[in-house]
């Protein structure tokens, strides 16, 4: 079933190498000792994004240097370009949301100053920049195959590479024994260690691989399906003034549509985002949602504090300011965008007409100012 999801994931993304995990955190985890990171390190990374983009550095003892976002939550080499210092050795992005990065610029700058480029596709499944697949841009990518994601194994993570030394790396990390053993280069250095890797065990169950194994056939089916089901999403909040869709697709970049993140102005929509967030939430849309669990990174005690099992740090991961991923973290709510198999088309419309009826009712409630007298 691995070998099979692998072979799957390979030939979608057009890559040779892929290695299913048991958790994305893994997959980065190996992506990041595959790509030689060790102690000393340092690491771009998003300060807007979930924490286990890169918080596994930790675990090598590198240290991930935080960089502010653009406003749609994008990473911006600009706003990264004066943190590169002669310790940087990468950059990890992450395609939040689905929608694909600005990939031309990253992948100019990563080359411009010599770092590798590590794609978290974790919210990205299927997403193309320019027609090509997120994950095939960089020295090596990670996907995570939780519950909630595009594919779904219940727990599991996939790293892809074009690289075979990136690939033996990382499979030394978490998968020991009779796989190593057989795919590692005999003559190799690294060799020796494939009966017992590293100490690690990051293999995947099997039966969790074997519900995802059919959804990479899907997945292109299914990100069509969401482009024009976000547009029917993002059409219904923008008629109360003051929301804006922040991640519909663009010419360039396809979104997966993980989730459709909206901006809400607090200047424009009384009470701001965290009312609008409850009144959508009491008339029963739980899908309209605040992302707390993607707080910018530069709130969060570890990356304030950073620690590692393997070594101490003498400076913080936290060097600048980060105004937009602050402004997205207060003004921002995300709603699903799903999108029913075939053949279960009419739960599709059955959800919009749900969606449609809470945001008539919460617009025409902002519009009349009965939101005043009701407090
Ligand atoms: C952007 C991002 N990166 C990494 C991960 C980690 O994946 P996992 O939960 O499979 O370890 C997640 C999980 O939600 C995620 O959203």
């Amino acid at each position: 079933m691995v070998a099979e999801f692998e072979d799957a994931w390979s030939a979608a993304h057009d890559l040779p190498y892929s290695l299913v995990t048991n958790s994305g955190t893994a997959a980065l985890h190996s992506a990041f000792y595959g790509i030689g990171l060790g102690p000393g390190d340092e690491v771009l990374c998003p300060s807007y994004t979930f924490f286990a983009t890169s918080a596994s550095l930790f675990q090598l003892g590198a240290l991930p240097v935080l960089a502010d976002c653009r406003s749609d939550g994008s990473f911006d080499p600009e706003a990264a370009a004066g943190l590169v210092t002669e310790r940087t050795k990468a950059v990890v992005i992450t395609h939040m949301w689905g929608l694909p990065c600005d990939m031309d610029v990253i992948v100019a700058f990563a080359e411009e100053h010599g770092l590798a480029l590590v794609e978290d596709c974790s919210h990205a499944h299927g997403a193309t920049y320019r027609g090509r697949p997120v994950g095939t841009f960089g020295a090596a990518a990670a996907w995570s195959l939780q519950t909630q994601k595009l594919v779904a194994a219940g727990e599991g993570g996939v790293l892809a590479t074009r690289s075979r030394e990136v690939y033996d790396r990382a499979q030394l990390l978490g998968h020991f024994n009779k796989r190593a053993m057989k795919e590692m280069d005999p003559q190799g250095p690294l060799y020796p260690y494939s009966v017992t890797g590293l100490g690690l065990k990051y293999r995947a169950h099997p039966l969790g691989v074997a519900f995802a194994v059919g959804q990479i056939a899907e997945l292109p089916s299914w990100i069509k399906g969401k482009q024009a089901f976000a547009e029917e999403i993002a059409g219904l909040f923008t008629r109360i003034e003051g929301i804006t869709p922040l991640t519909l697709s663009t010419p360039e970049r396809t979104s997966a549509h993980y989730a459709l993140l909206f901006d809400v102005d607090p200047d424009r929509v009384p009470g701001g985002r965290d009312r609008l967030v409850a009144a959508c939430n009491a008339e029963g849309l739980d899908d309209v949602d605040i992302p707390k669990a993607t707080s910018p990174l530069h709130t969060l005690h570890l990356f304030r504090h950073p620690m590692s099992p393997v070594t101490t740090y003498d400076r913080a991961c936290v060097r600048t300011e980060f105004p937009v991923a602050e402004r997205l973290a207060a003004r921002t709510f995300k709603i699903s965008v799903p999108c029913a198999p075939a053949g279960f088309e009419e739960e599709d419309e059955r959800y919009l007409a749900a969606v449609r009826a809470v945001v008539d009712k919460v617009a025409a409630h902002l519009a009349s100012g009965a939101h005043k007298e009701s407090g």
